[in-house]
């Protein structure tokens, strides 16, 4: 089938969601390819989700090797690695117990149950230009008025502050406030970092309000910024964490983790296929990749960051944004001319999220032809 063929089929039968440019058929670690046969190193990796690469050998091992012995087998009965992995996310995130999901919207609407349930409260503060998700709950508390007006009212309320601004904070949360949701950086909007005392400013608040802090880390989680959380860069503990995107290298799975005291009971939450065999299997083997990569991420921002120097550009590990204004489409359509996968985040912004097994040569590439798209 041609690709005329193949984008006639996708315009007659698949609802026009999602606008797209080319059909990707292959991936290697930091390289993809595209039905023509085009190679690119891949600066999207599935917007932050390919983060040992694509098809890791020993993810992919994984995945065969689960699928040979069981599927799918229920909630209902005790689920192999489910319960290694939920070990291992509660001793990365320092908090008590996991949960699973199947997106980071439905880890988020997890969030917001646990927090109504611990709370006996009903409404939420979160920040300007955040987003937390699609599904009816985490739209509610995601700020972006393009997606969530056409679907209001939406339960449960929300208030929105400037993200970083301790005092509209101050003023926004009352001992009402079931929780407080915060992105360690704001990546759909264009990778925006707060103030290094933000976080604990937002900490003491909840404390003193006795809302919970709820960190989603679906972008900045798993390795991303150089550490397992983002906000662990910045030494304030939430009571809530919820992790999705990078935690499964493409394999759909969400988490939820929570401090002591935080937990469901019997039937409060639960789903049919999140923490399956396969995604925990994914996800088991993605960790002890990223084991072994999250050491190198700080230095390859670094070198992402020395070599974009004249853009300006926020970088926190290997999550990186350069704010370009209009130009943003052309120059990401620039890059792919010269075989780099870039996208623009928000208005005006490039975003890079790269496999985090990125090479330096890759790197080098990548910036250069960056470079010479900037101008
Ligand atoms: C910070 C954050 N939270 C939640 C989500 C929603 O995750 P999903 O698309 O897996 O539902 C996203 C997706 O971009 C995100 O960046």
């Amino acid at each position: 089938m041609t690709e005329t063929d193949y984008r006639a089929l996708d315009a007659r039968y698949y609802m026009p969601a999602f606008g797209r440019e080319r059909m990707l058929v292959k991936g290697r670690g930091a390289r993809v390819w595209d039905d023509q046969g085009n190679e690119f190193i891949d600066c999207v990796a599935g917007i932050a989700v390919c983060s040992t690469g694509h098809c890791h050998p020993h993810v992919v091992e994984a995945i065969c090797r689960q699928a040979r012995e069981l599927i799918h087998i229920s909630n209902l009965y005790y689920v192999p690695g489910q319960a290694e992995l939920a070990k291992r996310v509660v001793e990365f995130t320092g908090m008590h117990k996991a949960f699973f999901s199947n997106s980071g919207a439905e880890a988020n609407e997890g969030a917001i149950k646990l927090a109504r349930i611990a709370t006996g409260r009903r409404t939420f503060v979160a920040f300007e230009h955040c987003f937390h998700g699609r599904t009816m709950g985490s739209l509610a508390v995601t700020h972006k008025p393009a997606i969530r007006e056409p679907f209001e009212p939406l339960e449960p309320g929300c208030a929105f502050v400037p993200y970083g601004d301790l005092e509209a904070l101050k003023s926004a949360v009352t001992r009402e406030t079931a929780g407080v949701f915060v992105e360690a950086i704001q990546g759909e909007a264009g990778v925006i970092c707060p103030p290094d005392d933000f976080f604990r400013g937002v900490r003491d608040l909840c404390d003193d309000t006795g809302a919970l802090m709820i960190a989603d880390e679906v972008q900045t989680g798993m390795g991303r910024t150089g550490k397992w959380l983002g906000i662990q860069h910045t030494g304030v503990e939430p009571d809530v964490v919820t992790l999705a995107k990078g935690i499964g290298s493409g394999f759909p799975m969400g988490a939820l983790a929570a401090r002591e005291g935080l937990e469901f009971g019997r039937s409060q939450h639960g789903s049919t296929f999140a923490g399956g065999p396969l995604a925990c299997a994914a996800a088991n083997a993605t960790i002890d990749v990223l084991e072994e990569a999250l050491p190198s991420v700080a230095g390859k921002g670094e070198r992402f960051r020395a070599a974009l120097a004249a853009h300006d550009p926020r970088v926190r590990g290997l999550m990186m944004g350069i704010t370009v204004g209009d130009a943003c489409a052309g120059i990401a359509a620039a890059c792919a001319e010269n075989g780099v996968l870039v996208n623009c985040a928000a208005d005006g912004n490039l975003r890079l999220v790269p496999p985090l097994v990125i090479e330096n040569d890759d790197i080098d590439r990548v910036c250069a032809v960056l470079h010479a798209a900037i101008g």
